[in-house]
This record gives C-alpha cells, sequence and structure tokens, in this order.
C-alpha cells in the first residue's frame, strides 16, 4: 500500500486532449467499462470531467491488476498521454483523440455488482432513484448538477453586484401562506406546539424590508405539502429576493437582467426584451396563465356564431353566461372516430363535459357529431372562424369560462406535443402581469388569495378592499407578474402590501376571524406598523430554471436527492416510522388510520 500513498492525481479524467499528449499522468476514477484484448485491456476510467480510455498491458507486473477489473472498481492509474492512431479516434467524447498508456495501476478499491450499469437511461427510475449515488455518476446527472451550480454562483454574484444581501432565514418557523399545507415539526421543548417549515420565505423577507436591508437575496429551501407533479417537489429551492422603494417596473427590470446573464453564460444566447401579456389575454388566447407561445393554435371565441343555434348545449351554457370557444388543428380533416373519441377524453381530463368536433370532407361538406343541429353553411362558418382550412378539424367546448379554458389549453399543449408543431430549439419568455388579486373558492365557499395574501391590489381598488366592498373583489386586480418560459411558470412575484390598514382588511376579505389573524399573523400586522417602506419582491423556481436550462422536463433530473410523486425517498427511505418513545417525548400520538397505515406497510 506504500506504492499507492505515493501516487498523486494530477489530472481529470475528463479534461485531458490532444495538449497533454506526452505528458506523464495519475489519475484517479472508477471503471465504466471494461474490455480485454487478451494482450491488452482497454479500460474507461470515469470521474466528475468525464471518461478517458486507458490501455494496459496485464502481463506487466506493474499493470498486471488489470486483469482483475470489474465495473465501478475504483482505480489509480499512472501512465503516459498519447494521440490514438487515426482511424481509433472518438469524436463523440471530449478526451476521444488520445488514450492513457498505462504504467501502473493500482486497485483503491473494488465494487459489489451495481444493480445497472452507470448512464442506462432504460433501467426503471425507481431503481435509479434506489441508488441515486450511482446514477449520479452518469454524465447525465453530473451535467445538470453542474448548470446548477454554476447557476447559483451566477446568480450570487449578479445580485450582489447590484446590491442585494444575501441573508439566511430561518426553516423552524411559523406558517407562510402560498396556497400548500404545511409540514409541520412537534417541539419536544413546548410540548403541544408546533413549527411549520416555510413554504417560502415571505413574511420574513418583508420584515427583513422593514429592517431597512434595502435589497435582500436567498436562495432558498421552501417546503409545500401539495400534489407532485413533474415539475413540482415537496421541498424546493427559490431564487427569492425582495427591494425595497421600487415599483413593478424596478423589480421585471432587474429581473430581466438576470435572466439574460443567465442565458448568455449559461446557454451562450441573447435574449431580447421580454414580452408582457395580461393575465386576461393569456386566458383568452391560451386558456392558460402559463402558455407556451413557442406554436400557434390560438383560442378563438365562437359565440357570436353559435348564440341561439338551436343546439341546447351551447344554448344553455351562453344563457348561464359560459362560453364556447374553440381551437383549429392542422390536418386534423384525418382524423377518425377513434381519434376524437381520445380527444374528448383529453379535454374531459381538463374539466370539460364534451367535445364538439367539425372536420372537413374532400367533397366541402362537414362531418361533425353535432350536424344535425346546424347546417353546412352554419358549421363551415363556426369551423373557419376557428381559424380552421380546408383538411382541418376544430375543436369547440362550451362551458363556464375557467373550465373551458383549461380544457381548450390541455387540448392545445396536447396537439402541439403530439404534432410537432412546437419548436424546441428556442426558449420563449413571457411576462404575465394584471393577475387578479382574489379568486372564489367554491370548495371553500370563501374567497382565496390569487398569489399570497400580502399582494397589493393596483391603486384603484385599495379603496373597496378597506371597505370590503364584496360586489368588487371579482374584478380587482393585483400589482403581481409572473416570468413564464415554455409553458412553466419559472418565477412569481408582486409588489406588497406596506399599510397595516389594508393588510389587515385583507385578512377580513380572506375570512379570517381577528383572533385567528392575530393568532397566525399579529406580529407581522404589529412589524407593518413600524415604519414600512413600500417594497416588492419575486421568487424564481431554482429547480425549475435549471430544468428549463437543461432542457429536461422533469424537476427530479436537477436535484441531487429528489423525492418521488408520493414524496417519499427511494434511497434512505424515508418517511419512515419512529420509535414510540421519541414521539411521546414531543407530546405525539399516532391515530387509528395511521397505525393501520403502519401494518399495511409491514404486511407488505
Ligand atoms: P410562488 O408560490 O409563485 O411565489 O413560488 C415561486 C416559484 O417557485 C416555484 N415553485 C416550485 N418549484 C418546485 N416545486 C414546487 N412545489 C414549487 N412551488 C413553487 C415556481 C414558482 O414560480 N413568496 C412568493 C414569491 C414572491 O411573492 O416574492 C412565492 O413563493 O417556479
Ligand atoms: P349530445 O347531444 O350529448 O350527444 O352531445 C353532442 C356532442 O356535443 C357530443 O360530441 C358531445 O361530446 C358534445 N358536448 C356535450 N357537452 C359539451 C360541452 N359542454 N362542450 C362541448 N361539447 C359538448
Amino acid at each position: 500500500m506504500k506504492f499507492v500513498k505515493e501516487l498523486k492525481r494530477t489530472n481529470y479524467c475528463g479534461n485531458l486532449g490532444i495538449e497533454n499528449v506526452g505528458q506523464k499522468v495519475v489519475l484517479m476514477g472508477w471503471v465504466d467499462v471494461r474490455r480485454d484484448h487478451g494482450s491488452l485491456v482497454f479500460i474507461d476510467l470515469r470521474d466528475r470531467e468525464g471518461i478517458v480510455q486507458v490501455v494496459l498491458d496485464p502481463n506487466k507486473s506493474e499493470t498486471s491488476a488489470s486483469k482483475n477489473l470489474r465495473g465501478e472498481f475504483v482505480l489509480a492509474v499512472e501512465g503516459v498521454v498519447r494521440a490514438r492512431p487515426d482511424g481509433m479516434k472518438n469524436t463523440k467524447i471530449k478526451t476521444g483523440a488520445i488514450e492513457i498508456e498505462a504504467t501502473r495501476c493500482e486497485i483503491l478499491n473494488d465494487s459489489a455488482v451495481p444493480p445497472f450499469q452507470v448512464d442506462d437511461n432504460n433501467v426503471n427510475e425507481m431503481l435509479r432513484l434506489k441508488y441515486r449515488y450511482l446514477d449520479l455518476r452518469s454524465p447525465r446527472l453530473t451535467n445538470h448538477l453542474k448548470v446548477r451550480h454554476k447557476v447559483a454562483q451566477l446568480v450570487r454574484r449578479f445580485l450582489s453586484d447590484n446590491g442585494f444581501m444575501e441573508v439566511e432565514t430561518p426553516i423552524l418557523y411559523k406558517s407562510t401562506p402560498e396556497g400548500a399545507r404545511d409540514y409541520l415539526v412537534p417541539s419536544r421543548v413546548n410540548p403541544g406546539q408546533f413549527y411549520a417549515l416555510p413554504q417560502s420565505p415571505q413574511t420574513l423577507k418583508q420584515l427583513l424590508m422593514i429592517s431597512g436591508y434595502d435589497r435582500y437575496f436567498q436562495i432558498a429551501r421552501c417546503f409545500r405539502d401539495e400534489d407532485l407533479r413533474a415539475d413540482r417537489q415537496p421541498e424546493f429551492s427559490q431564487i427569492d429576493m425582495e427591494m425595497s422603494f421600487i415599483d413593478q417596473e424596478d423589480i421585471m427590470e432587474m429581473n430581466e437582467k438576470l435572466l439574460r446573464t443567465i442565458w448568455k453564460e449559461i446557454k451562450g444566447v441573447e435574449v431580447g426584451k421580454i414580452p408582457r401579456m395580461t393575465y386576461q389575454e393569456a386566458m383568452d388566447r391560451y386558456g392558460i396563465d402559463k402558455p407556451d407561445t413557442r406554436f400557434g393554435m390560438e383560442i378563438k371565441d365562437l359565440k357570436a356564431h353559435v348564440t341561439n343555434s338551436g343546439f341546447k348545449v351551447f344554448d344553455d351554457v351562453i344563457a348561464r353566461g359560459g362560453i364556447v370557444r374553440g381551437i383549429a388543428v392542422p390536418k386534423g380533416g384525418a382524423y377518425s372516430r377513434g381519434q376524437f373519441d381520445k380527444l374528448t377524453e383529453i379535454a374531459k381530463r381538463g374539466g370539460a363535459k364534451g367535445l364538439v368536433w367539425i372536420k372537413s370532407e374532400a367533397d366541402g361538406t362537414f362531418a361533425s357529431p353535432v350536424s344535425k343541429f346546424f347546417d353546412n353553411a352554419k358549421l363551415s362558418e363556426i369551423f373557419k372562424a376557428t381559424g380552421a382550412q380546408n383538411g382541418d378539424c376544430a375543436l369547440i367546448v362550451a362551458d363556464d369560462y375557467d373550465t373551458a379554458c383549461a380544457s381548450l389549453s390541455t387540448l392545445r399543449l396536447h396537439l402541439g406535443k403530439e404534432l410537432n408543431l412546437i419548436d424546441t430549439t428556442k426558449d420563449n419568455f413571457l411576462w404575465v402581469i394584471d393577475f387578479p388579486l382574489l379568486e372564489y373558492s367554491p370548495d371553500e365557499k370563501r374567497w382565496v388569495a390569487r398569489h399570497h395574501p400580502f399582494t397589493s391590489p393596483q391603486d384603484q381598488f385599495a379603496e373597496d378592499l378597506i371597505n370590503n366592498n364584496e360586489a368588487a373583489y371579482g374584478k380587482m386586480l393585483a400589482k403581481a407578474y409572473d416570468l413564464v418560459c415554455n409553458g412553466y411558470e419559472m418565477g412569481g412575484g408582486s409588489i406588497r402590501i406596506y399599510r397595516s390598514e389594508i393588510q389587515s382588511a385583507m385578512f377580513r376579505v380572506l375570512g379570517m376571524t381577528p383572533e385567528e389573524t392575530q393568532h397566525k399573523f399579529g406580529f407581522f400586522l404589529e412589524a407593518l406598523k413600524y415604519g414600512t417602506p413600500p417594497h416588492g419582491g419575486i421568487a424564481w423556481g431554482m429547480d425549475r430554471l435549471v430544468m428549463l436550462l437543461c432542457e429536461t422536463d422533469a424537476i427530479r433530473e436537477v436535484i441531487a436527492f429528489p423525492k418521488t410523486a408520493k414524496a417519499t425517498d427511494l434511497m434512505a427511505d424515508a418517511p419512515s416510522e419512529v420509535n414510540r418513545d421519541q414521539l411521546a417525548e414531543v407530546g405525539v400520538r399516532l391515530s387509528a388510520l395511521a397505525e393501520k397505515h403502519l401494518e399495511d406497510i409491514k404486511k407488505s
């Protein structure tokens, strides 16, 4: 073993190139692949920076270890860099023009046979998550985490250069409402009392403005107990910032600059001025507040063409104040009955009760399940009003505004992908502005904050808010803005309420009793009274940002140790059962339901 100690690494495997030819190097890494040619052994040696080919003679004592190598063994290799002969160069890898002629090879550690070959993308994801540390050896994930690292460094530098101070805020804290459930942590020292993990540092960053810090940022951990999706994790990171004495324009401008810096430095792409769209326009044209504007297929209003049509579904919806809208699908005229049934299912996923389709036939007539209600001229008129042309089809939904929008948006996104209408070589950015301040929740039978309760109404609505004029709630707009990229909400923020009486009125509007307000936000309302500057901010979903930069569509791909859709960690097996004594210590007892769940797990 004395010999091994003398070997000191000189280079990373993946960084070597033709410029190193002739140099003596010492490399340390993992065996990616081993090929035995009898008199010579070839291995691909892998480290964080990439792979290099090593050639070893198993018959020489210094390199005889090459006889006993298997995948993922850890080696120290000393050798000389040489150019590969013409015809043997591998243009697919960075180091493909060279190889290492080994003069020594030491096994630093062996490896159990790995459950899968590192970087084999056909392996079941559950297995890869269980052995995440092996999957993390893959160039794919290594690159994603490098981009993430680079983004973090860029953001820190940019914001610091622009006068922002990085401040950490507590994780053991109090509920910060962002619309999800809280993760609770029982307190041993204060039995019966709980911390809530922050859904975001929202109140804390506002308190820092009250403290006069003027510009704050943090790469902040956030925790939300909500239903997970491909772009959502229970714990995630935000690039969180807050500024004082600014308006909405200032924040948008600062963040556009940050975005340009990131895209320039990471992708080498110049991003121009970012277009803006009001929430209303986004909903009307795309049916969603985070439209993917990389393709058209915009939604068209058909009300003028179908009013008093005699088709009961449309007439009833219009009479109820709903909408009839549709999209045109290029070449959809060729769709079969079965394909329309499938599209109807997709529309229903968005909440629609059905889907009317109209397709143009070669003879100039129109086929549709509603052809008995409309003559050919009318079908043609409706068809054309969706923007459809000969050979296309029109898809039409009648429902209340939100449902029809959601269904058409779901259809549009599905078809955009299926028909390859999306130009995936470009990133389309968009600011969505003028969000509604409040929305009515039929489930909770109350008004809820569309962004969060600290968002300021636009000035013309402040009076109505203070006076709790409910008739105006549905029309109030907020000083809120979202940054959208390719159909993802990459970030969102707002100008805040900074006067205590408006904040109190907001809590009242949200149906909170004075006692509840006091219990949850008394400290915050109190703080607002001590000279609060006008302020506002934004938070970017850092994981989503990196996901977009890496051009992957799963947020798990850019997080070192992510959770599954059931919020579990398959590697460490979390969450897991805890000792009953430990529970007693924090004053917690399990319900019958929880006990049953634990038993079910043990049985399975
Ligand atoms: P918001 O709730 O819009 O705003 O969150 C900001 C951004 O965080 C990302 N994000 C998520 N990413 C991954 N998994 C999740 N579960 C998840 N939830 C949100 C999104 C989103 O745009 N305090 C406010 C910001 C502010 O007003 O300044 C806030 O948290 O990309
Ligand atoms: P029906 O009269 O129920 O047979 O419906 C005729 C057509 O209208 C079918 O293709 C249904 O899918 C469609 N349909 C029903 N409800 C709606 C709706 N709310 N919006 C759009 N199409 C609908």
